[in-house]
């Protein structure tokens, strides 16, 4: 057995992870008097959530007539009906007082005129339950949202005595014999110290696993930690198979050109120039759902008419808008496209293609952040003492696609609300339990066999073989076979995973074991992904299946449930359809969100 020494640590609730839902999470924890801290692999205000541009959406009105009903309803269509509903409704309704509490924290949103937050459109976003045209409802700090959130969060954090743990990595939870989780041990990055983190409440705010991918917006930090950790307690993930590609990843670098582009006036171009979005979406054209626009950008590059020398990416006109509107609203991504692709956007297009950007599937939650372990006659179980928030989690609100700045809003909503939740059931008065040494042992066991690890093969190579794996098998457009062929190309890898080969044994600034880690909590969320996905047979969302091109909302209406257990082990629980309140009340007619055929 390894032997470490280890400091331990008692809190009330931890926060494992500090972008904008682990971050609003430990604001909220702290507010209450909870003694919180908050263990994050790197340092806060450099947490993905820094990288977000276009915006946060809310149904504040300050560009035009809004409701939170029709947010709710574009919400409803955009997760092609997989979201929960009491989940979809919570974050439409929550969104304006989330976002109001944000401007006062001190955020620095665009103004209009008249002072008020200046509001951009974005795909997906309409008026009127989809009958009426586009609405400005993404609140915007030009196109640095996540940036001025992340800042302002960390210091309001800061100021309501949340303790950090900066350059902590979490190795795994500490579940006890009956199911509860009791905190998780981490590794202190910078002096290789080892630390039990003994906690009431978990918050698993760690993000998505867009690095499963060979090509993604996300950050090389997004190696779906919260995910691994679940995977090894053996609990499910949920809806893994629905990953979105955002139309308008740099062609070649990857990097985000913000859907607040199109928002502003932008639009695509194929080889002849021609403005396809028309054809396909003739109602909101570009501002069509982000599925949706980056299945018709592939179709056209299948067909021939994709943009460059190998008539493989597509163009993104922004030159026609007034230089001075693209350097006050758009600065960052002007500076990116000149970085990266080479492009001065107020004379030429930006080459883009579509990019894996987001993960719908994550821990599967409901809408206060409670982490599920569904049974059979009980698809909401719920697991004591974990929740998991942002991207991580999966609450379902999203369902099989999520609409552009429906992210923030999840964000700060259900961090919020993961805040208020553990502030009613953590029990402050109570004395910390024992620290669970057989737990700490086994994390230890796993980290040093991984610390000591003498296969062949580098990390870097098998995450690599991964990446492209799920790059090939899991991408836009899928079937039978490629799936098939996805599925075994990635267990073959995964089995790999017995053979890796780590250099560096020391314990401070160990780069090569973090990254081994990492991998072992980016491995168990590829396999669900690509399981999972072989296993729909249909389209919805983000899933298109070209054997099964219809949704299919008879069978297939169900969020999928992953458990790794060596293999991938699938089952389903049904989607909540129920509203929080009712019509009468003030609620959503129902007759208004019935599924239907999705077109924009
Ligand atoms: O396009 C963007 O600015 C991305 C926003 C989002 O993913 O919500």
């Amino acid at each position: 057995m390894a032997s470490y020494d280890y400091v331990t640590h008692n809190y009330d609730a931890i926060v494992i992870g500090a972008g904008g839902s682990g971050l609003r999470a430990t604001l909220g924890l702290a507010e209450q008097g909870l003694k919180t801290a908050c263990v994050t692999k790197v340092f806060p205000t450099r947490s993905h959530t820094v990288a977000a541009q276009g915006g946060i959406a809310a149904s504040l009105g300050n560009m035009g007539p809004d409701h939170w009903q029709w947010h709710l309803y574009d919400t409803v269509k955009g997760s092609d009906w997989l979201g929960d509903l009491d989940a979809m409704e919570y974050l439409a309704r929550e969104a304006p007082k989330a976002v109001y509490e944000l401007d006062h924290y001190g955020v620095p949103f665009s103004r209009t005129e008249e002072g008020k937050i200046y509001q951009r459109p974005f795909g997906g976003h309409t008026t009127e339950f989809g009958e009426g045209p586009p609405v400005q409802r993404t609140c915007a700090a030009a196109d640095r949202t996540g940036h001025a959130i992340l800042h302002t969060l960390y210091g309001q954090s800061l100021k309501q005595g949340a303790e950090f743990f900066i350059e902590y990595f979490a190795i795994d939870l500490l579940m006890s014999d009956d199911g509860q989780c009791q905190g998780v041990v981490a590794w202190c990055l910078e002096d290789g110290s080892i630390h039990v983190f003994n906690a009431k409440m978990t918050v698993l705010a760690t993000g998505g696993y867009g690095r499963a991918y060979f090509s993604a917006t996300s950050a090389h930090t997004c190696t779906g930690d919260g995910g691994g950790m679940v995977a090894r307690a053996g609990l499910p993930l949920q809806d893994m198979e629905f990953v979105q590609f955002h139309p308008t990843g740099i062609y070649g670098a990857g990097c985000l050109i913000t859907e607040g582009a199109r928002g502003e006036g932008g639009y695509l171009t194929n080889s002849e120039g021609e403005r396809f979005m028309e054809r396909y979406a003739p109602t909101y054209k570009d501002l069509a759902s982000r599925d949706v626009v980056s299945r018709c950008m592939t179709m056209e590059i299948r067909e021939g008419r994709g943009v460059g020398k190998d008539g493989d990416h597509i163009h993104l006109h922004l030159n026609h808008l007034p230089a001075e509107a693209l350097a006050e609203r758009l600065p960052g991504i002007s500076e990116s496209a000149r970085i990266f692709a080479g492009v001065d956007v107020t004379k030429e297009p930006i080459p883009v293609l579509p990019t894996v950007h987001y993960n719908m599937g994550g821990i599967p939650t409901n809408y206060w952040g409670e982490v599920l372990n569904p049974t059979e006659g009980n698809p909401d179980r719920v697991v004591p003492g974990l929740m998991a928030v942002g991207e991580a989690g999966c609450a379902s609100v999203h369902g099989a696609n999520r609409l552009g700045s429906n992210s923030l809003i999840d964000l700060v909503v259900f961090g919020r609300a993961a805040a208020i939740k553990a502030g009613e059931v953590v029990d402050r008065g109570a004395a910390p339990a024992a620290v669970n040494t057989g737990q700490v042992d086994k994390a230890l066991d796993r980290f040093d066999g991984l610390r000591h690890a003498k296969g062949g093969t580098p990390t870097a190579e098998l995450r690599l073989e991964m990446q492209k794996a799920m790059q090939d098998d899991a991408a836009v457009f899928r079937t039978d076979k490629t799936l098939a062929q996805g599925v075994d190309r990635m267990y073959k890898v995964a089995e790999k995973m017995d053979d890796l080969q780590v250099t560096d044994r020391s314990l401070i600034w160990n780069t090569d074991l973090m990254e081994t880690l990492e991998l072992t909590n980016l491995m168990p969320n590829a396999l669900a992904t690509i399981v999972s996905a072989e296993a729909r047979k249909e389209s919805r969302g983000a899933h298109a299946h070209e054997d099964y091109p219809d949704r299919d909302d008879e069978n297939w209406r169900v969020h999928t449930l992953a458990r790794i257990n060596g293999k991938v082990e699938l089952d389903y629980r049904p989607v909540h359809v129920d509203p929080l309140i009712g019509h009468n009340e003030g609620g959503i007619d129902l007759d208004k969100i019935k599924p239907k055929a999705r077109v924009y």
